[in-house]
């Protein structure tokens, strides 16, 4: 079977830390609400010079040196975003150009909110897999994929129920088009669509023009969480003929720990193989899972040979799970 396997990584956070404590100095909430209920103690904020493309643009070069490939090898450039600068030119455009990528290298922007960069990896291996059908080439073949998001443009600071939780920040991977047995990779994509927008999950603007930010009705976001989460990761596991002992680190969507620690429990698994970063960034949507990965790869949690797990669900409804390697190449 084609796969992917995640060979590089990179990150982008801005520098505007905004703490709990802060935000309850403008509108009326506390530390002592938000972090038992979201995990969450602080957030960052893109400045007046940062946006969705500044920080995807960083990350992606990052992601570059990281893999330490050329970048001809680059055949497609994918961002998954729900907050990009522009409806057009795409995120994906400005990074393609941004890096000097060459002309034959697909680009485009994707929104599955929060599940997005799981979608986007998959559209990447069919978007490699194509090129390799058709040019039959020998050199390998590589995609740049990022999730980018700058939600504080999404936010209305009064409307405490949803401004408190959301963050800024970009991850990127450089992923390679390889060969592997369905016990190295498998997918599973997902989502409830309209019905959830009837009985509001979680939207923002243009179905109501007078919704002019993010929106959401926390519980019934929290139950399909918390209900999906499981589902999926048994479903790519039973797809890859896998057990959870045989994964080394689950990656969850950053939204909110409370949610993860449910799922935890509900699986019986050691919290520690759901690694968690939204303490000091929030919830970066699209950009939480390849930041996350970014930070245990510079840390040396991640070494080279992980079998990895990723599971995002988000606004839509929607939801993935993924199972790949991290750098298979490094086990030594
Ligand atoms: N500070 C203080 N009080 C608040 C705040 C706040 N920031 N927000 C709401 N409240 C108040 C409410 O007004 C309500 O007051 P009332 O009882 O007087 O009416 C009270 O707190 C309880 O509100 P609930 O909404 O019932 O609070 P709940 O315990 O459900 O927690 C939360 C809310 C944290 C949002 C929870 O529902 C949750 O975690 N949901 C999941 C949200 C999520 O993860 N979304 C993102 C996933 S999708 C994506 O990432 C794009």
């Amino acid at each position: 079977m084609r796969a992917i396997e995640i060979i590089g990584t990179g990150s982008c956070v801005p520098h505007h830390t905004i703490t709990n404590d802060e935000l309850a100095q403008s509108i009326d909430t506390s530390d002592a609400w938000i972090y038992p209920r979201t995990g969450i103690h602080a957030r960052e904020f893109c400045t007046a010079r940062q946006s969705t493309v500044t920080m995807a643009v960083e990350a992606a070069r990052k992601a570059v040196d990281d893999a330490g490939i050329p970048v001809t090898g680059i055949r497609a450039v994918l961002a998954a975003t729900m907050s990009p600068d522009f409806s057009t030119p795409s995120t994906a455009c400005f990074v393609s150009e941004a890096l000097k990528l060459r002309e034959d290298t697909a680009a485009l922007d994707l929104n599955a909110a929060c599940s997005g960069f799981i979608y986007a990896l998959e559209t990447a291996r069919g978007i490699l897999s194509g090129i390799q059908e058709m040019e039959q080439e020998d050199a390998p073949l590589y995609a740049l994929v990022i999730g980018a998001e700058q939600l504080s443009r999404l936010l209305k600071l009064e409307d405490r129920t949803t401004s408190v939780l959301f963050g800024d920040g970009a991850g990127a991977v450089i992923v390679k088009l390889t060969e592997a047995g369905r016990s190295d990779y498998a997918v599973t994509l997902g989502s409830r669509g309209s019905r959830d927008i009837l009985a509001p999950g979680l939207y923002t603007g243009a179905i109501d023009k007078s919704v002019d930010h993010m929106v959401m009705n926390g519980k019934a976001v929290f139950v399909f969480a918390v209900e999906i989460i499981p589902r999926l990761i048994e479903r790519v596991l039973r797809l890859s003929g896998s057990d959870l002992a045989q994964i080394d680190y689950v990656l969850c969507h950053q939204a909110n720990a409370r949610i993860i620690r449910h799922v935890v429990r509900k699986l019986q698994v050691p919290e520690a193989k759901f690694p968690m970063n939204m303490e000091r960034l929030g919830n970066t949507s699209a950009a939480s899972i390849p930041i996350l990965l970014d930070e245990m790869h510079g840390n040396g949690t991640l070494r080279g040979g992980e079998k990895l797990l990723l599971a995002g669900f988000g606004g839509g409804l929607t939801f993935g799970g993924m199972q790949l390697r991290f750098r298979p190449e490094d086990r030594t």
